[in-house]
């Protein structure tokens, strides 16, 4: 596809974000709908379902060819990475946006043929946008982000949920315990995607996780990659766009040390 027909997706990617984001702030004084997916804190409410409807209609109507992985499954069955395809979470960090109504996000990743090509990172409370066209940088509403550089885990912040750090069953957690001692200190957002974003900015200086879907990091790994930070699986693999992951973004130099002397 060429540039022009880029931009025209890039353009229609971040007016559907702004106006997303305007019926996400008019339901704050809504009474919301709540219902559970696989657990009690797996929670689905009627404003995740309407967003992603709404990227959906949106994109079907403007890019009928591309496919759509959204959360919440009313978009594509996608099997094979082929063509354009467009991954939207429509909140993530539901349970921020619940209980705190702050601290969640839009996030919409825009692959073709596998390769990254848009990523938009919306945070609809404090107005900050996140976004990238690759080959072009990454910004932070129209601030361009600086590449990042190297630091050393002693003067890091690393994002990290505690739940990996008590037994569980996707890593041994004394493997991570390291990491919470050595560091300048550790944080947890209850947002995959704003995790990334800040690991994109300078905020976090690396983030880890055992487990995320597609739709929580498609558009954070753009936006790291564009800054030159490094985005592998925990065991240091290459991420499969269309899995589950474990996730593990950081600064370079400090992803090579830590996978190094940590993780492996
Ligand atoms: C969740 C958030 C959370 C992460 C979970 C995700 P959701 O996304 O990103 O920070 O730890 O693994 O499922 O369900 O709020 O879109
Ligand atoms: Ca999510
Ligand atoms: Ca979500």
């Amino acid at each position: 596809m060429n540039v022009s027909t880029w931009q025209t997706i890039y353009e229609c990617a971040e007016k559907w974000i702004f106006e997303a984001g305007e019926l996400l702030k008019q339901s704050f004084t809504e009474k919301r709908t709540i219902t559970y997916k696989s657990n009690f804190s797996d929670l689905v409410t009627d404003m995740d379902k309407k967003v992603e409807k709404f990227f959906i209609g949106k994109i079907n109507e403007t890019f009928p060819e591309h496919k759509i992985l959204g959360e919440e499954g009313f978009g594509d069955e996608v099997t094979n990475a082929d063509g354009v395809v467009w991954i939207v979470d429509p909140i993530d960090g539901t349970t921020n946006f619940v209980n705190q109504q702050f601290n969640f996000a839009i996030s919409v990743g825009i692959y073709e043929n596998g390769e990254g090509k848009i990523g938009f990172i919306y945070d609809v409370v404090r107005g900050e946008l996140f976004h990238c066209m690759k080959g072009k940088g990454a910004y932070l509403n129209e601030k361009k982000l600086p590449a990042l550089e190297n630091t050393s885990l002693n003067e890091a912040v690393i994002g990290i949920n505690a739940t990996w750090v008590r037994p569980n069953t996707r890593i041994d957690h004394h493997r991570l315990i390291p990491i919470v001692k050595n560091a300048r200190g550790t944080r947890s957002y209850g947002s995959a995607a704003l995790e990334l974003a800040y690991v994109a900015c300078g905020r976090l200086d690396a983030y880890i996780t055992m487990r995320l879907s597609p739709w929580d990091f498609a558009a954070g790994i753009i936006l790291i990659d564009e800054v030159g930070g490094i985005v592998t699986t925990a065991s240091g693999d290459e991420i499969n766009v269309l899995d589950k992951n474990s996730i593990f973004a950081a600064k370079p130099g400090l992803h090579e040390s830590i996978l190094k002397e940590i993780l492996r």
